[in-house]
């Protein structure tokens, strides 16, 4: 596929959304993110933005690319010769970097046979990783010549890993010590608060499937929707209230609509015009489950068994020690 154009003059949004109610803003642009990406006056490349977005204006980027399966997308040709395809995957990456922030972090949410490649990139390209995480659902297709595929990989990788926005406090999870063991570790523990901890690297639980059949949150028409506990955790963790986050490849919109409804201003880029439109409605809508799965548990063993009275001993603690 040829390499996309490069042109100077800043483009206009095809839509805007305004803030309004404690949501914030959302912009779209239709069209191939690898060129518009280096014209959007927040993601231009460091020396051609103007001064407000020197170093690049996006705190985070949240990128779920084709995966070159040959899904059948509204516009996009998803069945690119290989070697097109890392091409394709370098170019946005790139453009992606030049548009983050000194302290941005970029997530890309990728499957087994080009992660790799894109850790390899991004390595040789400077950013440090943060976390190899690994998105897992029940319900892969069923095959018989290999495992069933049950997981995409979440990439989270940073500019700086001494100066980035890191916000632990607003993800944390019960703990398995609390919830299954009743280990009074939990309590005791220097670090961290009492009865909870942060989310392990491997993602899943009520809310985490595949966007389906019947699921609350299943947009029309649109491919390899992602859920929007997803998006919820990685946009807490790692941006600010008002900080600018990015999404290249939009698709039914789930990440500006969690920004959106989490207080950051959103760019999105979509290439098909009729999904940016669908994308639209929903950011305008507004999000079904942000904030129902926090503070979650995700043990999958039963509780241990205990007697009533040390259990009631231990619920005391816990709570004594979550309260100071
Ligand atoms: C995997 S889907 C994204 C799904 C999205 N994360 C969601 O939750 O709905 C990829 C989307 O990127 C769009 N796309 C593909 N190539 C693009 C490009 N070069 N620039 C912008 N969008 C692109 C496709 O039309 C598709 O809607």
């Amino acid at each position: 596929m040829a390499q996309a154009k490069k042109s100077d003059s800043s483009p206009r949004p095809t839509h805007s959304i305004r803030a309004s109610g404690g949501k914030a803003s959302a912009k779209v642009y239709v069209g191939d993110c690898r060129e518009l990406l280096r014209r959007i006056p927040e993601c231009r490349p460091v020396g051609e933005q103007d001064e407000r977005w020197a170093n690049g204006g996006v705190q985070l980027i949240f990128a779920d690319p084709p995966f070159n399966w040959n899904v059948k997308y509204d516009k996009w040709h998803d069945a690119m010769p290989r070697e097109d395809y890392l091409d394709f995957t370098r170019n946005w990456l790139d453009a992606c970097i030049d548009a983050l922030t000194p302290t941005g972090a970029l997530w890309v949410n990728i499957p087994d046979d080009t992660a790799a490649e894109i850790v390899v990139h991004l390595k040789s390209r400077g950013l440090t990783m943060g976390n190899w995480c690994i998105w897992h659902y029940r319900f892969g297709q069923n095959t018989q010549n290999w495992f069933i595929n049950s997981k995409v990989h979440a990439l989270y990788f940073v500019k700086d890993p001494a100066n980035r926005i890191w916000n632990p406090d607003d993800v944390l999870e019960p703990s398995d010590r609390a919830t299954t063991y009743f280990d009074p570790r939990t309590i005791e523990k220097k670090e961290g608060r009492a009865g909870l901890r942060l989310p392990m690297d491997v993602w899943y639980g009520q809310y985490w499937g595949r966007i389906q059949g019947n699921n609350k949150e299943r947009r029309a028409n649109h491919m390899n929707q992602i859920p929007e506990v997803y998006l919820e955790r990685v946009i807490l963790s790692t941006s600010n209230p008002g900080d600018v986050v990015l999404d290249p490849f939009l698709g039914s919109g789930t990440t500006a609509t969690v920004a959106r409804e989490l207080g950051r201003p959103a760019i999105g880029v979509e290439f098909s015009t009729d999904n940016a439109a669908s994308a639209v409605e929903r950011i305008r809508k507004g999000a079904v489950r942000v904030g129902l799965a926090r503070n979650q548990s995700t043990a999958i063993f039963s509780p241990r068994k205990v007697s009533e009275r040390a259990l009631e001993q231990y619920r005391d603690r816990l709570e004594k020690a979550s309260e100071s």
